[in-house]
């Protein structure tokens, strides 16, 4: 057979002697970490230092070092700990998967660390050409950034320059965009931005409450309200199609499209914040799951990506000057959440009967199978995929607290979400495996059921 013309868009992995050369060396670099443990002393002062230079406490006494493996995390004393939150939703495949290892290997070992707008490499059209692929017949652009704040403070400079000189922005109750100036103030938490100035030119809309009948008809009713009071001063409404730090929330398709068709017909910008949710519901963007790509004018995608990116329609092209920056992402970056992406795509991920929903069900089904045995300790469930969260007992926050240090002293890292009620929250790898949740969830029924001591609270 005649030999392929290669160019530097063909993966260097397909070589057999460059893959090679990457599995040994991650094979020495794991052999050689597994032999390097902390004493439990000396474990216990890396963290407390850790928390003195950065001067508040961790949220857990965690510092993680090599070898971990899809859903066990390994700390640097040599223990593991099953991660169902993967670094607040970012590992794709969990700790230490052996072929993103070899992609980074050979991204890392390229060229540069970092590419800028200005010199894209390979990896840049890569990863724009993939996300691209899921975004919808009326996406067109893709410009990439390195964290979702970033990718959101884009997002929101195209929207105002497209509507200018309109100077308000709608969020949802419960929203969660970023910790930027302006982001902290889209997000629905004023303890996020005490003390900052603020310019009032946010505007809210209630989230779906699944409790209320006439929940669609009155978040509507109070957009509408915004709209007619302030026409022409309102650039876009942006939404969460799961909201994530806000708690879970999911909405049926028609909300959202009733919404949505609104903005539209008030000719304001339809902007989805998917830096949580993407990949996690099934398909790259939640928008898409839902379908409700016709709707849309700009995304943004963050965590999974292993980098950040806006994306937007020919007519939310902004011009020349608005959107810069000397970073893009840095390349192992770019070559491992290009390499993400079409793992989902070989490997059945997607879709409506994909890995990811799958996933969501097999979780669904435990989660079940502990309200059986625990009914007061599990509460209402909510999430898509490979989101999902509970609220125990009644959410208190000193409850939920109780959880999670309690379930990690007992080897397994959750989270919280939102508050009133307080829920707790899984961000699990998309390939965790039967062991794995089998595992992970005798630790949690474990937990309940000394957290229901602790605080004498039947399960
Ligand atoms: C929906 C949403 N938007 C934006 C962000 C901010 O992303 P980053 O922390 O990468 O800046 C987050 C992070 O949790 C998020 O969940």
């Amino acid at each position: 057979m005649a030999k392929r013309n290669l160019t530097p868009l063909d993966s260097l992995l397909d070589s057999d002697a460059i893959r090679d050369a990457a599995r040994q060396l991650i094979q020495e670099i794991q052999d050689e970490s597994a032999e390097r443990v902390l004493s439990p002393k000396a474990y216990l002062k890396c963290v407390r230092e850790v928390e003195r230079l950065r001067g508040r406490p961790l949220l857990y006494p965690m510092l993680t070092s090599g070898c971990g493996r899809g859903a066990r995390v390994r700390l640097s004393d040599g223990s593991t700990k099953l991660d169902l939150v993967g670094g607040i939703g970012v590992y794709a495949f969990g700790h230490g998967d052996p072929d993103l290892l070899e992609t980074a290997v050979v991204a890392a070992a390229s060229d540069v660390v970092y590419q800028g707008h200005l010199m894209p490499g390979p990896e840049y059209l890569k990863l724009s050409r993939a996300l691209l692929r899921h975004a919808g017949p009326r996406i067109k652009h893709a410009w990439l950034s390195l964290s979702g704040a970033m990718a959101n403070e884009n997002a929101l400079k195209i929207i105002f320059q497209k509507h200018a000189p309109a100077d308000h922005i709608i969020v949802f109750d419960r929203s969660f965009h970023g910790r930027t100036l302006k982001l902290a103030e889209l997000t629905d938490r004023p303890a996020f931005r005490e003390g900052l100035p603020t310019n009032g030119k946010v505007l809210h809309v209630p989230f779906y409450d699944p409790a209320d009948p006439d929940s669609t008809e009155k978040s509507l009713t109070i957009l509408d309200r915004h709209l007619r009071r302030r026409p022409g001063r309102i650039a876009g409404m942006c939404m969460e199609l799961v909201q994530g730090e806000g708690g879970f929330h999911t909405a049926p398709r028609e909300f959202f499209e009733a919404l949505m068709g609104l903005c539209k017909e008030a000719g304001i910008a339809v902007w989805v914040d998917e830096v949580q949710t993407f990949v996690r519901t099934g398909e790259l963007f939640a928008y898409r799951t839902l379908g409700l790509d016709d709707y849309v004018d700009v995304v943004t995608a963050g965590k999974l990506l292993q980098g950040s990116a806006t994306l937007f329609t020919k007519a939310y092209n902004p011009k020349p000057g608005l959107v810069a920056g000397t970073y893009a992402g840095n390349t192992v970056g770019m070559a491992v959440g290009t390499r993400i992406i079409e793992r989902l795509e070989g490997e059945g991920y997607l879709g409506d009967e994909g890995r990811i929903v799958l996933l969501g069900r097999r979780i669904e089904k435990r989660f079940l199978s502990l309200e059986k045995r625990m009914p007061r300790a599990v509460g209402p469930r909510s999430g898509m995929g490979a989101m999902q969260a509970f609220v125990p007992w009644n959410g208190a926050p000193a409850v939920t607290k109780a959880i999670l240090e309690t379930a990690f002293e007992n080897g397994l890292v959750l989270l919280s979400a939102g508050s009133e009620p307080a829920k707790i929250r899984l961000l699990p790898p998309v390939n965790t495996t039967d062991e794995e949740l089998e595992a992970a969830f005798t630790i949690l029924e474990k937990t309940l059921r000394e957290v229901s001591e602790k605080l004498e609270l039947s399960c």
